[in-house]
């Protein structure tokens, strides 16, 4: 299997008032194509300034990330990419459909092209029914589910999902979980963050759980969690336990 992404050595440190913060630190991770990955960790561990650094809105302070292979300094390296961020927004006058047609002339789709993979991602995402109405009407849910489809419009190999599940209802839920799952179908590798333990055993081929910037377990849950246990155990474990 090829690589979908690679982080070695990876150190951000922001600068602050009261004195430097060290979000990650000499962080290693590798992401096979095709894989489901949770990412976990408490809030603060590093988890969306990861994300970002993959999505070159900041620049590492020192280390190296690369999507398939492409150095992610370089825009070309975003090309495939679907992105949901961690507080999903949108221009509120303009409706779903609007939204994402004009996503979509992001990526140069067009006609009839850009027509069907409308159709196709507001059915994915569940939210065709409000599809006509403006974002100002929709709820927090929604504008999830639309921000997903617009994550999802460029057909993109590897999905990078900053709580995909944050702020649904349990159908909400359970319909990220589908499209997570159809897309592993399709081949797609998804990297996702949560602190949703039971969703995330659900899904995830590959669990990674971070603390204080850096990797501190990683493997599948069967590998990682004793019978008899559940994830949500296994996390306090490693962050109350592990010297970190
Ligand atoms: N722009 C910034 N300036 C200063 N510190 C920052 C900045 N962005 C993030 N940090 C710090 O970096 C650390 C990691 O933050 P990050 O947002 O990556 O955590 P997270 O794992 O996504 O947490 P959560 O689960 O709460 O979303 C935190 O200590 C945070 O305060
Ligand atoms: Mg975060």
């Amino acid at each position: 299997m090829k690589t979908a992404i690679e982080i070695k050595d990876l150190s951000v440190i922001f600068p602050s008032r009261s004195g430097p913060v060290t979000a990650l630190d000499n962080l290693n991770l590798e992401i096979k194509q095709g894989e489901v990955t949770g990412f976990l960790g408490p809030n603060g561990a590093g988890k969306t300034t990861t994300m970002h650094v993959l999505l070159g809105f900041i620049k590492a302070t020192s280390g190296y990330a690369s999507i398939f292979g492409t150095d992610v300094r370089k825009s070309i390296a975003r090309n495939k990419i679907g992105y949901l961020p961690e507080h999903p927004d949108a221009y509120r006058f303009m409706t779903g459909r609007e939204i994402l047609k004009m996503t979509g002339h992001l990526f140069l789709l067009k006609g009839k092209k850009l027509h069907t993979r409308i159709g196709e991602v507001l059915q994915l995402t569940g939210i065709e029914h409000a599809a006509n109405r403006r974002i100002a009407t929709y709820s927090r849910g929604m504008m999830q589910r639309i921000c997903m489809a617009q994550a999802l419009i460029n057909d993109p190999d590897l999905l990078i999902l900053d709580e995909p599940t944050g702020g649904l209802d349990p159908i909400g839920r359970q319909a990220v979980r589908q499209i997570i799952n159809n897309l592993r179908k399709q081949g797609k590798t998804i990297f996702f963050s949560s602190h949703e333990l039971s969703e995330v055993e659900l899904v995830c081929d590959q669990l990674i759980i971070l603390a204080n910037g850096k990797v501190v377990a990683k493997g599948n849950s069967a590998q990682l969690i004793k019978s008899g246990e559940n994830l949500e155990q296994y996390f306090m474990d490693v962050i109350t336990t592990k010297d970190i």
